[in-house]
Order: structure tokens, then sequence, then C-alpha cells
């Protein structure tokens, strides 16, 4: 069997070798309005925060999704049965996926896909010695981007794509699409896809989440700008921008901005880029989706929603998902 192919192209993305990082950073930072790509969060340092921001008290979701998880899933696992791929995109430090995993029928094997190579392979370890009787395969690499998915040793009968954390949301409408037809065919015919998705609620509930009153959030999204300056020689002064991440009822998301206190010059790779105060620079967008709009949204993509899990109050879903 050859190995799979997931390939989604992204309108945003610039592909090209070597300098293709710096191109991609320059090019959102000479665009207007002036953005980055999330996925330059996840240095080591900004893979820690993340999971700071995951045991906030403001910061619901992960909490949410974990009791449902721990509620919904092991029976659901129990049923897939023996000979089941999990495949993961994104799997940071795959805390979630021991819920499934402790509810695997053996033989199995376990597809962990993320950016940051030091936290990816540190998590395998751990699961490694966690799950002996799960073959556990790494993949060191940018889910939004063509990766191949290894054979390893154990024969897959059925395919699970999980993909948690309300990720879908921080993408645009066409990239989540183009990301959930990815995943279904990384699935297969007759697999299935477990995605978590932060359900629409009141602006002030959101935009506590992502103002956290101890500043993590703010730390986190700064980090970006500390990673350029070490990773790709920029000058930003980290006292000259702050967090801001308001609710935009129109486009039904959280976004997330680095907002320049005044008016100042930044270099990075031989570029000038000038801030005007009060200028932005774009790091992410959380999309809320109601369990209406969210079902059209996997139509797109070419998926049924077979079955939603919630808690009692409705504030997050985990959606499974099957070709249509
Ligand atoms: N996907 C989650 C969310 O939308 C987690 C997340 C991604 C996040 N990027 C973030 C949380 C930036 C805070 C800040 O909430």
């Amino acid at each position: 069997m050859s190995p799979n192919r997931a390939a989604v192209s992204f309108t945003r993305a610039a592909a090209h070798a070597g300098d293709r990082l710096l191109d991609e950073i320059l090019a959102g930072l000479t665009a207007q309005p002036k953005f980055l790509y999330p996925k330059f969060f996840y240095d080591e340092r900004g893979s820690i925060l993340f999971d700071a921001i995951c045991e906030l008290p403001e910061y619901y979701l992960t909490r949410t999704e974990t009791a449902i998880l721990s509620e919904r899933a092991p029976s659901f696992m129990r049923a897939l049965g023996p000979g089941l791929r999990l495949i993961e995109p994104g799997s940071g430090s795959s805390a979630k996926t021991r819920i499934l995993l402790d509810a695997m029928q053996t033989p199995a094997s376990y597809v962990c896909v993320d950016i940051s190579r030091s936290h990816l392979m540190a998590a395998a370890q751990a699961l490694t010695a966690r799950y002996p009787q799960v073959e556990i395969l790494p993949v060191c690499a940018d889910f939004t981007q063509p990766f191949e998915i290894p054979e390893g040793t154990t024969p897959a009968q059925s395919r699970l794509v999980f993909f948690p954390g309300s990720t879908i949301g921080n993408f645009d409408r066409d990239e989540a699409v183009a990301l959930l037809a990815m995943m279904r065919d990384l699935a297969g015919m007759d697999g299935r896809l477990l995605v978590g998705a932060d359900l629409r609620k009141s602006p002030r509930i959101l935009e506590a989440a992502y103002n956290d009153a101890a500043g993590v959030t703010a730390s986190f999204n700064l980090n970006l700008l500390a990673r350029l300056n070490h990773e790709f020689g920029a000058d930003f002064d980290l006292d000259a921008f702050v967090h801001r991440a308001p609710w935009v009822e129109e486009e039904s998301r959280i976004e997330m901005h680095l907002v320049s206190t005044r008016r100042q010059t930044v270099h990075i790779g031989g570029t000038e880029i000038g801030f005007e105060d009060g200028e932005s620079i774009w790091t992410e967008s959380c999309h809320k989706y109601d369990r209406v709009q969210f079902s059209a949204l996997a139509r797109e993509a070419g998926l049924d929603v077979i079955d939603v899990w919630t808690d009692r109050e409705e504030r997050f879903s985990v959606q499974l998902l099957a070709t249509i």
C-alpha cells in the first residue's frame, strides 16, 4: 500500500524551499492589514505557554471538551474495535488523546502530527511508555501542507481522525473546508472524524477566555515577536506592542492582534517594516459556529454530522463526522 498523501492548498501560504518561513513572515508583515500565520506561535516556549492557556480558569474550552470526551469517548472507542488507526493533526502534548487511547482495543496505532519537534518527540516518548501495546508513529510536519503518514507495522482496519481543541475555528472558512476535506481523505471512505468545535455564546464569556487576568494569552501572543527576534534576527521592542482579543460579531470570531503602541520601524531579514501608532498585526482568529453552521461547513467538505456530543450548557461540541 502506498503511504497516504494529505494535501490542502491554502490561499495565504507561500511555498518556497529554504527561506520559505522568512518569506511567509515577510509576506504577512508587508501585507495590508499586517498578519502572521498562527503556526509561528508554536516554538518550544509557545507550546509551553499554550498548555498553560488550557489550564486557565477563564479558558473553559479544554476543560469542557475533556469532560465531554471522558464521558462519551470510552464506549465509542470500544465499539470501534481492534485494528484502529488513530490520526491526529496538530497533536501537541496529546493530552486529550489519552482519553481515546485508554479505551482503544488493540492492536492499534496512533499517528501524531505536530510542527514542534521537541514537543512531539517528548509526547511520543511518554505515550510509548504509557501505551506499549499501541504503535506510536510521530510525524513532524505542518499539517496545513502535504505530509506523509507512515505505514507502521500494525495493519489498519479502520481510521479515526481526531482534531480536538476547536483548532478548526482557527482557520478561515475556506481553509476550514479544505482542512476537513483533507482529513476526510485521511480517514478514507469508511473512516470517521472526531472534531472539537467551540460553540457561539455570549461575547462576555468569549472575550474573558482570550483575555485572561493572569496575562498568559498576552504572553503567548507576544512570544511570536520574541521568536521573530531570536530566530529570524528581527528587532521588535516587546514593550511597544500589546495583546488585543475582541469579539467581532459580523465575523462570528475572536480576533487576536498585537497592536503597536507607537509609531515605529522594525527590521527583519533586511526589510524595514513601518508601524503607525495603533496599527496591528493580526495573529489568530477563533471562529465560533452554532450547530447548524458547523454542519453546513462539514457538508461543504463532503462530510455528514452523524453525532454531536456537548456539555449541559452547550458551551462546546465534539462532532462525529463521516463521508457523505
Ligand atoms: N483552538 C483554540 C481556540 O481557538 C486554541 C487556540 C489556538 C488559542 N490559538 C490560540 C487560544 C490563541 C488562545 C490563543 O481557542
